[in-house]
């Protein structure tokens, strides 16, 4: 009898996820004589038994294309949004997938999606998931597909930048998506050249940036670019910030909840309007957002997308389950699910991104 399997899209998209229902689809039908049909939509999907049919012809002409053929969505099935209501809905996914005669359900997605799919194993059913999304944070894998894409796009948009920064004698902050760690803007300020990169790992003292650039314009260098991590903060905003989430603290913190999410949420235009102040440069902000996300992957992806996506055919046909295909190397390794979810890979301090920013002078917004 042939294994039937199911594939859903979970969580932001990201370029290389076509790439993976591909693969997946090419080596489960083809090498290994199973079947498969997609869910709309990530979890939401599953819930509402929403089908997509995915033999050869669906899988054609699609390794190119950015996004994803079957719809994502951030929904988590323990939580899920039902008109007004939000239900619980791990038992209509274990229906449905028993409605569907399934084997195995793969979810492609990313931190979020992992901590969804180890629920859902815990539930009973047999799980495995691919490792997606443009942050690169997934724990326990080298490296997860979208990344080197919206790498390619923020590097870029710096090299762009860079003429334009310089004729106006201009800073530019350039704000490189991420989520609560540095890799996209670390790698891409490192790849465009930026003068200055703040990433969530290292808070940075607003004083040591604008210090960084004056001496820049003393060596006669009258511009600046800085790739600056969508969740970075100044060591003043980290500490409103712990402060305004810890209990025994909120009494010393004098602004209320609103005025600290407002802080929170404005600290880039705060970071510019403070730089100009400080250096006498004008100061400009370029906010990459989704296009980051937008857009065929990179060859690189494509091949990590196709790696990732035969290696999760193989392990359903030798029926394991509750795991992260994870990439090591050139081999593609399972995980098991409880040793991803709920874990963030952020920047080690001592990574080798690091160390040859400092080694080539790019100031990282700390006092080394
Ligand atoms: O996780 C991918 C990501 O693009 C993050 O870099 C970003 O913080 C977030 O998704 C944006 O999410 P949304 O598309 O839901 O606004």
């Amino acid at each position: 009898m042939s294994k039937y399997l199911g594939i859903l899209t979970a969580g932001g998209d990201s370029p290389g996820l076509n790439a993976a229902i591909r693969a997946v689809g090419k080596a489960s039908l083809g090498t290994y004589k199973m079947k498969l049909v997609g869910f709309r939509d990530g979890f939401r999907g599953i819930v509402h038994n929403r089908t997509v049919k995915l033999d050869d012809g669906a899988l054609s002409n699609i390794i190119t294309r950015g996004g994803t053929i079957l719809g994502a969505s951030r929904d988590k099935p323990h939580k899920m949004e039902v008109g007004n209501i939000v239900m619980d809905m791990t038992d209509v996914v274990v229906e449905n997938y028993h409605k569907n005669h399934l084997d195995a359900l793969i979810c492609l997605g990313g931190g979020g999606t992992q901590k969804n799919a180890l629920r859902l194993f815990q539930a009973g059913l047999n799980i495995i998931t691919l490792p997606k999304t443009i942050d690169n944070d997934v724990a326990m894998t080298d490296t997860t597909f979208g990344f080197d894409s919206a790498l390619a796009i923020a590097t870029e948009s710096i090299d762009r930048l860079h003429s334009t920064a310089h004729s106006h004698h201009r800073i530019i902050i350039v704000e490189i998506m991420g989520h609560k760690t540095g890799w996209l803007a670390l790698g891409a300020g490192l790849a465009g050249g930026a003068d200055v990169i703040l990433i969530p790992e290292i808070p940075y003292d607003i004083q040591v940036v604008a210090e960084a650039i004056r001496n820049r314009s003393k060596a006669g260098k009258r511009f600046s670019i800085i790739a600056l991590s969508e969740g970075a903060f100044s060591r003043e905003d980290y500490e409103i910030k712990q402060a305004a989430n810890s209990k025994e603290s909120t009494g010393g913190n004098s602004m209320t909840r609103e005025e600290v999410e407002d802080r929170m949420a404005n600290r880039t235009m705060r970071l510019s309007a403070l730089l100009q102040e400080l250096t006498g440069l004008e100061s400009r902000v370029t906010i990459l957002g989704h296009l980051q996300r937008g857009g065929a992957p990179t060859a690189a992806d494509r091949i990590l997308a196709t790696r990732m996506g035969t290696a999760c055919a193989r392990l359903v046909n030798d029926g394991v389950y509750g795991v992260m295909v994870a990439s090591k190397g050139e081999e593609a390794v399972p995980v098991p699910l409880d040793q991803v979810a709920g874990k963030r890979k952020t920047v080690p301090l001592d990574h080798p991104w690091i160390e040859v920013s400092r080694k080539i002078g790019t100031c990282l917004g700390d006092l080394v």
